[in-house]
């Protein structure tokens, strides 16, 4: 923030220059007037010099700030895009299940934008403006106060007025930027599925729909544009209304019917001042001004206000513009805020040590929302070492019990140990890094194999990311790819097939050579017999780590030490394969099922390129 303070005094200063720089040029372009009709054509010059220079100088200042901010906004946007998106990274992953991703996006991009910007160039504007004010008005108040002070008297009201104004509008930013959100994220959501939306033929509802979105947009967007629009042009007017009272006034000063008002009794004693006298100069230059000519007003002075009584309320409706802009910042903090006060995910904790990969659920109770319990009284242990199927209906809460053990959920009751530590006391990254979770819907980015692959090890070289996936068995599939591992796998993976992307999972899995591994119907999408080929390498690999299948194939239940059946979040069946099917229960039954099929049914085929639904 160092940086940032002092590129942000930097340009205080230089808006305190430039308005100096103004306040010279109308007292030049006064004196001018007066220099003119007085005949005095060497001054005139030299006034006209001044004001080339001052002039010259106005537009070097307003550069030079304008490079300062340009600078600032755009790091401060990157720092704040940067610590929003790393907030979203660390939020308890239910957080992500409820919001779609597109109100991420446009709250990360526009509303961090719109904050910042803000900060940066309104809140400058706001203090500029302000300076302004009491510069130009001093200024005046001197040269003549009697038709500076109605005109001062003005800028309070207005501020007023504009001020409960914007305060009216806050609810409808509030609305507006709900209705964005809709829009980003309805837009986001139905482009991830296009495919669905287009094999259903439902392209015209979604433009029904969107349409509506966009139209309901619209219309909030316009009501505030035009309530804006509205009190700017109020503004205006009064500057106008300023201009012409300052007409009027001044005139009748000029003509000498204000001699004896208050104001020239004001005159008298301001001009002992040494403020005053350092703005007129000398004596001779009050004479200059016109002032001991009997006139209560000189030309100058006269034209000087008329001239430039709208820079004193031009910059009322500047801040009443930005206090509008103040409204739509504070719900632009306020949903950004909203974001930093949902829940976090607890990630500190004790650094887990090599583990051995015990893993024990102690009476495990857990739900995704509240009475709705997913997974009831689990109790399972599962030793070092072994390798443990999970069978079961689907929904039935084999991947929530899963998602417990990599802590992307926390039970509700009981605990989860791995080598006897309470996972809610360990550190989430020390524990990821050594459970490795292949899921059933593995999200690849846009990029190479090659890149996704190395997901699961970033530092990995390209020869050991091929080795790992030839020791899995996906080599044989994965060189084969159009360019082999160069091949770019498109947005979301879309261009590998759902087996093909299943196998980057795996191989991903086993690059961080993790000590426990969680295979979630990992290899459900890909065909048999590279499913066989799989597996009977994976024998090889899953040797010395504790492995946890979900097995939607009962080929690969075959082997396990234990095979579990969950059924309506409970475990029902519990024991040895072998043992489960001579007990002729729901292992039993899903078994035989399983054989049936095996000996009658076709071979499942390659899978097709359907985008992820
Ligand atoms: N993020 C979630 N929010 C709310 N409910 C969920 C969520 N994920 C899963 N569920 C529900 O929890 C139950 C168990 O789901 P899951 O563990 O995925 O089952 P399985 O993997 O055995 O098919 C299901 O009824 C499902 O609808
Ligand atoms: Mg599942």
């Amino acid at each position: 923030m160092r940086p940032h303070a002092r590129s942000m005094g930097l340009a205080l200063f230089l808006v305190t220059v430039a308005t100096i720089l103004v306040l010279a040029q109308m007292y030049s372009v006064m004196v001018g007037i007066n220099y003119i009709i007085a005949a005095d054509l060497d001054k005139v010059n030299l006034i006209a010099g001044a004001l080339l220079v001052i002039a010259l100088s106005l537009n070097l200042v307003k550069v030079l700030e304008g490079l300062i901010m340009a600078r600032l906004n755009n790091q401060l946007s990157v720092a704040l895009r940067r610590d929003l998106l790393s907030r979203v990274h660390r939020l308890e992953l239910s957080e992500h299940t409820r919001q779609v991703s597109g109100e991420w996006v446009s709250r990360i991009l526009f509303e961090a934008d719109r904050f910042q910007k803000f900060f940066t160039g309104k809140l400058l504007e706001i203090a500029k403006s302000a300076l302004w004010i009491t510069g130009v008005g001093v200024f005046l108040l001197l040269v003549n106060p009697l038709i500076t002070l109605p005109v001062l008297a003005i800028v309070p009201i207005l501020g007023i007025i504009s001020y409960r104004w914007t305060n009216r509008l806050r609810g409808q930013f509030q609305s507006q930027r709900a209705e964005w959100d809709k829009v980003v994220g309805f837009l986001s959501d139905r482009l991830e599925g296009l495919t669905d939306i287009r094999a259903f033929g439902q392209e015209a509802a979604t433009l029904a729909e969107f349409e509506a979105l966009c139209e309901r947009y619209r219309r909030v967007h316009t009501g505030l544009s035009i309530k804006r629009a509205a009190l700017t042009s109020f503004m205006e007017v009064w500057g106008f209304v300023a201009v012409a009272m300052v007409m009027l006034v001044g005139g009748l000063e000029f003509l000498g019917a204000g001699a004896h008002t208050p104001a020239a009794v004001f005159k008298g004693a301001t001009s002992m001042m040494p403020m005053t006298w350092m703005l007129a100069g000398t004596n001779k230059m009050m004479a200059t001004m016109g002032m001991a000519s009997g006139a209560a007003l000189s030309a100058g002075a006269l034209s000087a206000f008329v001239l430039f009584v709208k820079r004193l309320l031009n910059p009322v409706r500047d801040i009443a513009h930005e206090a509008a802009e103040l409204a739509d910042v504070r719900v632009s903090a306020g949903r950004i805020l909203d974001i930093l006060e949902l829940p976090e995910e607890r990630r500190e904790g004790r650094q887990l040590p090599l583990l051995d990969g015990r893993i024990e659920f102690d009476r495990v109770s857990f739900e995704y929302e509240e009475g709705r319990p997913v997974l009831r009284d689990i109790r399972l242990t599962i030793e070092a070492g072994q390798h443990v199927a999970f069978v079961g209906p689907t929904g039935a809460g084999k991947t929530s019990l899963m998602n417990l053990l990599s802590r992307f959920y926390e039970p509700v009751s009981g605990s989860v140990r791995i080598d006897g530590q309470d996972l809610r006391e360990v550190s989430v990254i020390s524990l990821r890094k050594q459970v490795a979770v292949v899921p059933q819907e593995a999200m690849l980015f846009e990029g190479t194999l090659l890149e996704n692959l190395r997901l699961g090890r970033p530092e990995a070289t390209d020869a050991e990311v091929i080795d790992a996936a030839t020791r899995i068995g996906a080599d044989d599939v994965l060189a084969r790819l159009p360019n082999g591992y160069r091949t770019p796998v498109g947005a979301r993976g879309s261009r590998l097939s759902v087996g093909e992307r299943q196998l980057v999972a795996l191989v991903r899995a086993f690059l961080g050579d993790p000590r426990i591994v969680i295979l979630d119907e990992a290899v459900s999408s890909v065909d048999t017999a590279t499913r066989h080929a799989v597996m009977s390498a994976m024998r090889g690999l899953l040797t010395g780590r504790t492995a946890l299948l979900v097995a939607h194939h009962l080929d690969l239940v075959q082997d396990v030490d234990q095979v579990v059946v969950v059924e309506g979040g409970r475990i029902v069946e519990r024991g040895r394969p072998e043992a489960l099917i001579a007990a002729g229960g729901r292992f039993s039954s899903l078994w035989r099922i399983h054989q049936s099929g095996e000996l009658s049914g076709p071979p499942a085929a390659g899978t097709p390129r359907a985008a992820k639904p």
